[in-house]
């Protein structure tokens, strides 16, 4: 198949290129939306990421172009519109499990190093500072973390903390309140907020999801929690952070996901004149620590998308049975 592989990096290239080769990429830097959209002329499929805007427009005229498939290089399919998508006969399919590892272990190297203040440690000591004012952190070992979404990674997520000793409650609306799986006590999502030291998010974006943590729900927090967020940006309002963040509600921010990361997270911006005043003012907190959507990004991860997403193309094109990737 002649595929448009949209939001390419350099590691997409090399990956995708390295599996045995029975597709013909054309790769493009852009993100995909309906501006960009008319790139695909000519090929059968488009290779997308979690960037990328497949809009109902966007995919009116990937159609038009004949596009056949929608083939993501992600888990996620929060920007994807599925109900047009299904109208126009699009075939969407995703990668749905490439390492849960990368991003739990992400997601605890942030929470980690916020806590013991290691990203500016690492600054002042090469600085020739070796004050140790401003970087005390806690133990976690005694303290609550609430996990919201234990899927595969808030699981592994789990697992890892399991060892710190810290006592973890989590929120999934697949586990009734009350009940306990494997040491791992599920409850409500307001008992999460009330008694957690510490927050991490893993679960998806949807309508119900989105702005899960805002002004309302950090209200009922314990004052100086500690906030992770490596699922997507919408799941927390940033501008309401900033307000925690700046009467002490809020402890420690780190994020790897932020809801207008788009046009800004996976490019060189350091000669630009960054217009985003919210993300700008995050940047200023000491107690803020900001990934740029790495926490999938392991050898491991990225040579599973490739894999998976060759396989998910094979499959479209043999007319196999692809019921286990695909988006409905
Ligand atoms: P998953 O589908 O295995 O788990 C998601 C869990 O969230 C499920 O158990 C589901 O029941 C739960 N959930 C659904 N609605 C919920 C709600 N309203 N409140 C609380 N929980 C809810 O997905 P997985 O693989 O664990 O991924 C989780 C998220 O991580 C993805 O949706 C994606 O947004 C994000 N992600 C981020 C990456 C990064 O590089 N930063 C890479 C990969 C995924």
């Amino acid at each position: 198949m002649k595929v448009a592989v949209f939001s390419t990096q350099p590691h997409d290239r090399q990956f995708l290129q390295a599996e045995e080769n029975s597709h013909e990429w054309v790769f493009f830097e852009n993100h995909l939306r309906e501006a960009t959209a008319s790139l695909a002329e000519g090929c059968d499929a488009v290779c997308v990421f979690v960037n990328d805007d497949l809009s109902e427009s966007c995919l009116k005229k990937l159609h038009e172009l004949g596009i056949r498939l929608i083939a993501l290089r992600c888990a996620g399919f929060n920007n994807v519109d599925l109900p047009a998508a299904k109208e126009l006969g699009l075939t969407v399919l995703r990668v749905p499990e490439y390492s849960p590892y990368a991003v739990a272990e992400h997601t605890l190297a942030l929470l980690l190093a916020l806590n013991r203040h290691i990203h500016k440690a690492y600054t002042r000591v090469r600085d020739g500072n070796f004050s140790l004012n401003g970087l005390m952190g806690f133990d976690l070992r005694g303290k609550t973390v609430g996990v919201i979404g234990v899927g595969k990674i808030g699981s592994v997520f789990c697992d890892l903390l399991s060892g710190f000793g810290v006592k973890l409650l989590a929120y999934d609306p697949t586990q009734e309140a009350g009940t306990e799986v494997d040491g791992l006590r599920f409850t409500d999502l307001d008992t999460i907020f009330s008694e957690s030291d510490v927050i991490s998010l893993h679960c998806p974006l949807t309508p119900e999801t989105h702005h899960v943590i805002d002004a309302e729900s950090l209200a009922k927090c314990k004052d100086g929690l500690y906030l992770v967020n490596t699922s997507r940006g919408g799941l927390v309002d940033a501008d309401a952070a900033i307000q925690s963040l700046k009467s002490g509600k809020l402890g420690g921010l780190a994020l790897d996901v932020y809801e207008e990361e788009a046009g800004l997270f996976f490019e060189d911006c350091s000669d630009d004149i960054i217009g985003d005043d919210i993300l700008m003012r995050l940047t200023t907190f000491p107690n803020v620590l900001l990934t740029s959507h790495q926490a999938f990004f392991t050898h491991e991860a990225v040579s599973e998308i490739a894999r998976v997403t060759h396989d998910n193309l094979d499959v479209f094109e043999q007319g196999g049975d692809y019921s286990g990737t695909e988006v409905s």
